[in-house]
This record gives structure tokens, sequence and C-alpha cells, in this order.
């Protein structure tokens, strides 16, 4: 197994840290633009192989393509961060040139590669990844359902009191801090209905949390954060190499599914050898389709943005 990061940059190390660790190919290249940069993190990364044990050779590339030969899965993580007060959406100008130019060159050298993709506004970056490339649906998965779904389970858990490993929780919908959808009906505490045990008060609460997750980061740190869309990323990769088929919310086409066409937008699918391969198609209540119809017409307006690029 090869496995391509694109992007050295925080998310796109520790997305490539996580894959190493965990073991999930043989040969893992990080490549950016930025002259020794990708080299100087692999080889980081390489120097801790001996302390952990990994073997997972990891090596560093700038902008040399055909070091990505081959490979079967590549995350995308190109592409501005957010500072802080931005949001998503105001990155498109820059990332869509940058994100259709590495899926250009990925193609290049890796024509059968399943394509995943971190870059921001993400719903965005994955439609123009499908839609510039013209590659099978399945090969393209934006990560920022997963991501959302993580922070949503991390606020329940506070709520809770409860282990994160042990909730079940789904965000869909668009990756904007106003898009996405926490379903918190359909969480649950080891099978339990997390419902039966929040006020609707701390219910609410939860779902602002987890709205705006990303940008209470960002305000925080001065910058995107990296460990948990760095290890969603990973998730990802890990369920497509082992071929898990695992249910995750990722961005992936819509046609006709939750109502909605000539779009990506996250919806729960099963991740496994070929990419996303089931769309799970949830009886979204009407107040829940509202809002899906919504974030769908946001991303879209989003989307639209490309056409005057
Ligand atoms: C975030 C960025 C990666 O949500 O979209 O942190």
């Amino acid at each position: 197994m090869k496995v391509t990061v694109v992007g050295a940059g925080a998310v796109g190390a520790t997305c490539a840290d996580n894959i190493a660790r965990k073991e999930l190919c043989n040969e893992l290249v990080l490549l950016d633009i930025k002259e020794g940069f990708a080299e100087g993190k692999a080889q980081d990364m390489m120097q801790t192989a001996a302390l952990l044990g990994f073997d997972t050779k990891i090596t560093g590339s700038t902008n040399d393509y055909s070091k990505t030969a081959g490979s079967d899965v590549v995350v995308i993580t190109s592409g501005l961060p957010r500072k802080p007060g931005m949001t998503r959406e105001e990155l498109i100008g820059t990332n869509a040139g940058i994100v259709k130019g590495v899926c250009e060159n990925i193609l290049k050298y890796s024509p059968n590669a399943i394509i995943i993709v971190i870059s921001n506004p993400m719903d965005t970056m994955t439609y123009l990844a499908l839609t510039a490339t013209g590659l099978p649906k399945h090969r393209i998965i934006g990560m920022g359902g997963t991501l959302d779904s993580s922070r949503f389970k991390f606020q329940l858990s506070q709520h809770l009191g409860c282990s994160p490993a042990d909730l079940n929780a789904l965000v869909v919908g668009g990756h904007g801090d106003t898009t996405m959808i926490p379903l918190i009906r359909y969480a649950t505490w080891n099978s339990a209905p997390v419902t039966d045990f929040l006020t609707p008060d701390q219910q609410q609460q939860i779902v602002n949390d987890t709205m705006v997750g990303g940008a209470t980061l960002t305000k925080l740190i001065g910058t995107s954060a990296w460990y948990a869309p760095g290890a969603a990323g990973a998730a990802l990769v890990e369920s497509i190499v082992r071929d898990e088929k695992k249910l995750f919310t990722c961005c992936v086409s819509l046609e006709g599914e939750y109502g909605q066409s000539d779009i990506c937008l996250g919806v729960p699918v099963t991740i496994g050898k070929n990419g996303w391969e089931k769309i799970i198609d949830l009886q979204l209540n009407v107040d829940e389709q509202a809002a899906f119809n919504k974030s769908a017409d946001a991303v879209r307006s989003m989307n639209d943005v490309l056409k005057t690029l």
C-alpha cells in the first residue's frame, strides 16, 4: 500500500503521523511546495520510528509528484488555513486553484487513487475535485463530517461525563459553521438515546458548540486546528486500506439522495477499498430535512463561485 499526503502543514503532517503510527501503508509520501519542508517533516517523523516501533517508510518531496507514483490513497490538505475570524468559505479563491492543480498532478502519476479532500471550503473543494477530474464519484471523499462528528462526540461526552468512544453521533450537511447539522436525535450513548439524559437547553448548547468547533479553536490557537482534522483524515485512510467498511459522515456526490443532486455534501457512508461505497439513507424529519436543504443551498452558492474564478 502507498499513501500520499499533499501539504505538509500542521493538518497534513498530523495525518501522516497518524498513518505511520498505525502502519496503514508501507510507503507514505509527504509532499509540499515549500522547499525542503516535507523532507524535513518526513525525516523528523522517521526519527520517531525506532521509538514508536512502526515500519512505514515516510519520504518527503518538494513538489515532485513523480515520487507519489502508484499511490492507492491521496489526502489533499493543501491551501491556506483559516485565520481567527475568517470563515472557511473566504478561502475559496486561493484554495480552488491549488486543489485543482494538485488533483491534476496526482492523477498523472496515480490514475487509480482514491482522493480524500480536507482543504477548505471542504464541500466546494470536494465538488471541484469531482468535477475537475471527472473521476468516478466513489473515489472522491470530503473529510468534513468525520471531523465534525468527532467534535460532536466530544461535546456530548463533556455533558454526559462519559467516554467519547462510547458515543455514536453524526453531523451531516455542509462543513461550514452555519451549514453543519449535528443530528442529536440520532445520537446514542452505547445505544441509549442521548436525548434521554440531556435537557433541551443542554442539547442546544452541544449543537451550537459543535457547529463552531473549528472557529473556537482557530480563535484560541490563531490558525486552523490540526489534531482532529489530521486524525479524521487518517481514520478514513484506515477504513479504505483495511477495507473496514466503517460508517463515517463524508462529503460525497449526491444524485438524488437526501433530495439533492449536482452537489457534494456530508451524509453517512460506508468507507472501504473502493472509496465511499454506500450512502445510508436516514429518515430525516421535516426540520432536519429543511436544515439539510438550507445547507445544500449555501454550499451550492459557494460552488457557483467556482464558475467566476
Ligand atoms: C476545521 C478545519 C480543518 O474544522 O476545517 O478545523
